[in-house]
């Protein structure tokens, strides 16, 4: 897959999604479907959403024990799911396990990718609450390397991150990077950001892009806007 602008769907219900997505009658976008539409619709959203010629990134951040992950896997794979991911801090054995769960009978699997450190964790936070004592930025990619080194495909990270998470696990780890707006936009709640163009400069593989497309005036045209500065 190249690169490519997917859509967070941060809507509480199928209904709402459906309302937005309905919009776009031309190309048919990559959306991300995240824990509140996924736990509020079920698996039947993917299904749907796949009918319609969505490719589907599944944003559920799985982290438990190898056994109960790999299992879970290959139910989000039945699913026929594009990307899913996990949490890196679930360490090697569960990454390695969401794979093999991952993988069909005929050896296709959708992308797997992980989750390092929340950007909602800042170093205070994890010396205090999780005794890491590290830099972050060397907690980040370690667990990069981890994933790496556990088969994965690539990881989810700020686009600040994304050029060294290349130059450290190679260019066809892929880099899925939110904290996209425009130049002239609303930053939102989001700190460190970047321009779709700007990610396409570093390197990023991917943008999941929200609230600049779905809260547009004109959604599709800033979807639109997303593609010709990121993709061409
Ligand atoms: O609306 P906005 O463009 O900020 O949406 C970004 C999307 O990416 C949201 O679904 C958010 O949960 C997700 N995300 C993020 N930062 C992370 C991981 C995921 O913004 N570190």
């Amino acid at each position: 897959m190249g690169r490519d602008v997917i859509v967070a769907c941060d809507f509480s219900s199928a209904e709402a999604t459906y309302e937005f997505l309905d919009k776009f009658t031309g190309r048919k976008p990559f959306v991300k479907i995240g824990m509140e539409l996924f736990y509020a619709a079920g698996p039947s959203i993917v299904k749907e959403l796949k009918g319609r010629g969505h490719k589907v990134f599944l944003d559920l951040k799985l982290h438990d024990i190898p056994n109960t992950v790999k299992k879970a896997m290959s139910v989000l794979s039945n699913l026929d799911v594009d990307i899913c991911n996990l949490h890196a801090s679930g360490a090697i054995p569960m990454m390695e396990a969401a794979l093999e769960g991952l993988t069909r009978a005929d050896g296709t699997r959708p992308l797997l990718i992980a989750v390092t450190q929340l950007t909602s964790t800042d170093q205070e936070t994890m010396e205090r609450d999780l005794w890491i004592k590290e830099p972050i930025d060397q907690v980040v990619m370690h667990y990069a390397e981890n994933a790496k080194k556990a088969g994965l495909d690539g990881v989810v990270c700020s686009p600040l991150e994304a050029e060294k998470v290349h130059d450290r696990c190679g260019k066809e780890f892929l880099t899925v990077t939110p904290g996209v707006r425009f130049a002239d936009g609303d930053k939102g709640d989001q700190k460190r950001v970047m321009t779709p163009e700007q990610a396409k400069l570093i390197g990023s593989d991917y943008i999941v892009v929200g609230r600049p497309i779905t809260a547009a005036a004109d959604p599709v045209a800033a979807y639109e806007r997303c593609v010709r500065e990121f993709c061409d």
